[in-house]
């Protein structure tokens, strides 16, 4: 066995189709340039041991719901070789924690990856991606799975919960800004503010969510043609349905003005909303503006692009 194993996976976007997804509705997610690292070690006893005081918010991932998606992995990936041991993971991060940019899921996806690598076995992406959703229902009850899948496979991917992800080949990169209001929330708890409302309001909520199918096939469409300002449009159309099933509020709708206010082809909020992150999309020649001018607004901002590379074994 090896004496150490570190494999590493991206942080992602959601460019359309957020909350929809979880209802079956068709979304596009986005893999980014940030990745997570866990490092993994034999311990002589059998307990597992995991240090992230490394991440940049480390009171909030030590919180025991956090971790525990990574100690059912643990369990899992070692239990379906047969061994029992003991580990140190360690995880390092430079992805913002339970602001929308799939942290957990990353983090899960990567340990994976890395506690098989230093087993000597090389769980395929499928695997690891149904590894990393199984843990993610325990923190999140009723996940999409769109955040592990995009964390595995990397890239611009379509995603469908009966169907799974599916890659789309874009050839140009897209300038994302990506704008932090700062203000932390749970992926689960806002799950559950559009399942009641759908339950108060089925007919409003369902057909809200079947334009979001619309949206997210346009979006394809526009995508494929290289329409960037069609697909500014669809986002701006997207954050407005987002608002109408409640998941937006005053300090995300201030992001998004700012940032269209400077010249983006079209924002949203990205994830759960609640608080968390939204995305501008925004010609090359004009990312810095945008930036500054949702920094000037109250957001910790940073201009992005596509990792193509889904969960990669580093040593
Ligand atoms: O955890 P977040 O903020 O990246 O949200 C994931 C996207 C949701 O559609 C809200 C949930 C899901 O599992 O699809």
């Amino acid at each position: 066995m090896k004496a150490l194993s570190r494999a590493s996976a991206p942080a992602k976007v959601i460019l359309f189709g957020e909350h929809f997804v979880v209802y079956d509705k068709l979304a596009i997610v986005m893999a980014i340039d940030r990745r997570v690292y866990v490092t993994v070690r034999p311990r002589s006893d059998d307990r597992i041991f995991i240090e992230s005081e490394a991440i940049s918010a480390p009171a909030e991932l030590s919180k025991g719901d956090k971790l525990k998606p990574i100690y059912l992995i643990a369990e899992s990936v070692l239990s379906s070789y047969g061994k029992r041991m003991g580990l140190n993971i360690s995880i390092e991060s430079s992805i913002p924690i339970s602001v929308g940019l799939g942290s957990s899921a990353a983090v899960a996806v990567a340990s994976a990856a890395a506690i098989s690598n230093l087993l000597g076995e090389g769980l395929s992406k499928d695997e690891i991606f149904r590894l990393a959703l199984e843990a993610e229902k325990v923190v999140h009850g009723n996940p999409s799975g769109i955040d592990p899948a995009v964390s595995t496979y990397g890239g611009l991917i379509t995603y469908r919960r009966g169907e799974g992800a599916k890659r789309l080949n874009i050839e140009r990169d897209l300038p994302i800004v990506v704008g932090n209001t700062c203000i932390e929330r749970s992926t689960g708890d806002m799950i559950s503010l559009v399942s009641r409302a759908r339950r108060s309001y089925p007919d409003i909520i369902d057909r809200i969510m079947d334009a979001g199918e619309a949206l997210a096939r346009s979006a394809v469409k526009a995508l494929e043609k290289g329409d960037m300002k069609a697909l500014g449009d669809l986002m701006n159309i997207n954050h407005a349905l987002l608002c109408a099933i409640g998941v937006s509020n005053e300090a995300i709708d201030k992001l998004v003005a700012a940032a269209r206010r400077a010249g983006a082809l079209g924002a949203k909020l990205t994830g759960a909303g609640g608080g968390g992150c939204i995305i501008a999309l925004s010609p090359p020649e004009n990312t810095r503006r945008v930036a500054e001018a949702i920094a000037n607004a109250g957001g910790e901002s940073f201009i992005t692009g596509m990792s193509l590379e889904g969960v990669r074994v580093e040593v």
